[in-house]
């Protein structure tokens, strides 16, 4: 038995054998790239309707992408990689809650409002630079002290986490788990009610882009 299965593994089943199972880079790194998608689309959609449905999609995939993390990666990192974990996983949180709050004002705001586009500027310099730091900070140094079975289960534990989580941005929700756990839990299903009465791109639109688990909610408002 491995020194992570205590902390994933019996929580996420037994997806180390699987040959279709994302490692954690490639699971955070495939929601990047979909997230950078979502923002672009939100600029080059034709139609009010269409960049709603767009800032919908960003919306969903990111506000869930950075709380997974939140629950799963970072505290991996703190464990497995002592003090330099720790201060990783700080500097990591610090920024989220710099692109969470930009995030809680955009989710609600509409794309023909004159702060919208100037705002997603600022929410995606500031995601960027976050993703540079996951990319070139965490990634390597994590899966380098992780087996490819045990960054697959972390992987499969990121992913399933997403499905249980908010899926809009909540900036004063604690940012770390055990509390994140509760705050996070108590805002879901009103999330999952408001998702709704909200328009999400057709299906065949995402295309190869998709963050996983895609809402399966089509409904123009
Ligand atoms: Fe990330
Ligand atoms: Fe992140």
């Amino acid at each position: 038995m491995s020194a992570l299965e205590p902390v994933v593994a019996k929580l996420a089943g037994d997806p180390a054998h699987d040959e279709n199972q994302r490692t954690i880079s490639e699971a955070i790194g495939a929601d990047h790239g979909a997230i950078d998608v979502y923002s672009d689309n939100i600029k080059t959609a034709s139609t009010l309707q269409e960049k709603i449905e767009w800032r919908n999609q960003f919306t969903w995939a990111l506000a869930r992408h950075a709380v997974s993390e939140e629950l799963t990666l970072y505290p991996v990192m703190e464990k497995k990689l002592g003090q330099k974990g720790k201060e990783m996983a700080d500097v990591d949180r610090e920024q989220h809650m710099a692109v969470k709050k930009d995030l809680y004002e955009l989710q609600d705001m509409s794309p023909d409002n004159k702060d919208f586009f100037p705002l997603l500027d600022i929410l995606m310099t500031d995601l960027h630079k976050h993703i540079e730091h996951e990319s070139n900070e965490d990634m390597p140094r994590l899966e380098e002290i992780l087996t490819r079975e045990e960054s697959k289960s972390l992987a499969n534990y990121f992913e399933k986490t997403k499905l249980i989580l908010p899926t809009r941005s909540h900036p004063s929700a604690p940012n770390k788990p055990y509390f994140e756990n509760f705050a996070a839990m108590l805002a879901a299903p009103i999330d999952k009610f408001m998702d709704l009465l909200r328009a999400f791109p057709e299906e065949g639109k995402l295309g190869d882009v998709s963050a996983s688990e895609a809402p399966a909610v089509v409904q123009k408002s």
